[in-house]
């Protein structure tokens, strides 16, 4: 039960490989550690008592990943592997298109070809996306058959993603897709030796609190107290990893054993302002994290906020860490790893 993790070293990949490793499959990670650190694998291994197999290179690397798949046979791939921060997408986009949906397509090209051949499974893919395909929605909660839009680069890349499966499952119907999209992945393994670990200002939220408990910034600052949420700050549906890689085991069993594509939200179905998370990591850490507030973020949205019903449903799934279990956890492995990966 091989399942091929591209970007397997990265914050999410990592966790799916040590729940796929204790639901009894064989997770190997194709990674080029553009955005990891090679320590991650022995970390794994220190958590799950096995050796996870390391490949490394390009997944833009149409005919070293065709070798990757003849020599593992995997039953599923998922493909984590994309550039992320939003940010730098606006600033240069023809690096995520090329990287996102270059990527993308080398791996189905891969797999396509491989597909035919002797011995090979069925093609079978979970792909990460993202609630960023919403745009601004119009209401909360969110059902995945809202409208999708995009507000920059990086969210176009998982549009265009998702309409390529589409099309493509529409001219080959043998394969099985799951495209899920994730709320706000956060927290980290509860052994403390894995977790998200950015290159250098973290992006997203909750690392940054962390690193301003430890002492790394002086404060954090919340874009915008005048939205029209309970505290006035932005709310989002913050899941914790575990539960989210909780959700990739299942929406691989789910495509194995059913043989049918879908599209789901992997969130929690429920939101928390920026402030709640700012007071909740205060409780988990006894540390105060000073923040002031400052100007929205253009792009921003008020909250967000996932209806997780038909993941609940299809796929058996549902989340059950609390933001206080997320907090905790987060800033077990702020502390045990101030530098993250790095010495
Ligand atoms: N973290 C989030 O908040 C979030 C939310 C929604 C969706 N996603 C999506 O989930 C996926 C995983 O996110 P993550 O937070 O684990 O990111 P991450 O950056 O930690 O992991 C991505 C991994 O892919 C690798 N990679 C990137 N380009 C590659 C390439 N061309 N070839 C081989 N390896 C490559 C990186 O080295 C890294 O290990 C991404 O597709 C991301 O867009 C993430």
């Amino acid at each position: 039960m091989n399942i091929l993790l591209t970007g397997g070293a990265g914050y999410i990949g990592s966790h799916t490989a040590v729940a796929l490793v204790e639901a009894g499959f064989r997770p190997i990670v194709l990674d080029n550690f553009s955005n990891s650190h090679p320590a991650v694998m022995e970390r794994l291994a220190r958590i799950t008592g096995t050796t996870i197999p390391l490949e490394r290179g390009d997944v833009l690397d149409t005919p070293w990943v065709e070798s990757v798949l003849r020599q593992h046979r995997p039953v599923g791939v998922v493909h984590f592997a994309a550039d992320k921060a939003v940010g730098e997408s606006v600033a240069q986009p023809l690096k995520y298109f090329h990287h996102n949906i270059g990527g993308a397509v080398s791996l189905l090209r891969a797999m396509e070809a491989t597909a035919s051949e002797a011995d090979m499974p069925a093609p079978t893919l979970v792909f990460s996306s993202s609630a960023t395909v919403y745009g601004d929605p119009a209401s909360v909660p969110i059902t995945e058959d809202f409208p999708r839009s995009h507000t920059n680069p990086y969210g176009h890349t998982k549009l265009v993603v998702e309409d390529m499966l589409t099309a493509l499952n529409a001219a080959q119907p043998n394969w099985r897709i799951a495209t899920l999209r994730y709320f706000n992945p956060v927290g980290a393994h509860p052994s403390g030796l894995i977790g998200e670990d950015p290159a250098d200002i973290p992006n997203n939220l909750m690392p940054y609190v962390a690193q301003v408990a430890i002492g790394r910034h002086e404060a954090l600052s919340v874009f915008g107290d005048d939205y029209p949420t309970p505290d006035g700050t932005g709310v989002r549906d913050y899941i914790h990893v575990q539960d989210l890689a909780a959700g990739h085991v299942a929406a691989l069993q789910t495509l194995l054993n059913k043989g049918k594509s879908f599209t789901v939200n992997l969130g929690t179905g429920r939101g928390h302002s920026v402030l709640e998370v700012v007071k909740a990591f205060e409780r988990a850490s006894g540390r105060p994290v000073p923040y002031r507030i400052a100007p929205r973020r253009p792009g921003d949205v008020a909250q967000c906020w996932a209806d997780p019903t038909r993941a609940e449903a299809l796929l058996g799934w549902k989340a059950q860490r609390t933001l206080d279990e997320m907090c905790a956890d987060a800033w077990r492995w702020q502390q045990g790893n101030p530098n993250g990966y790095r010495p």
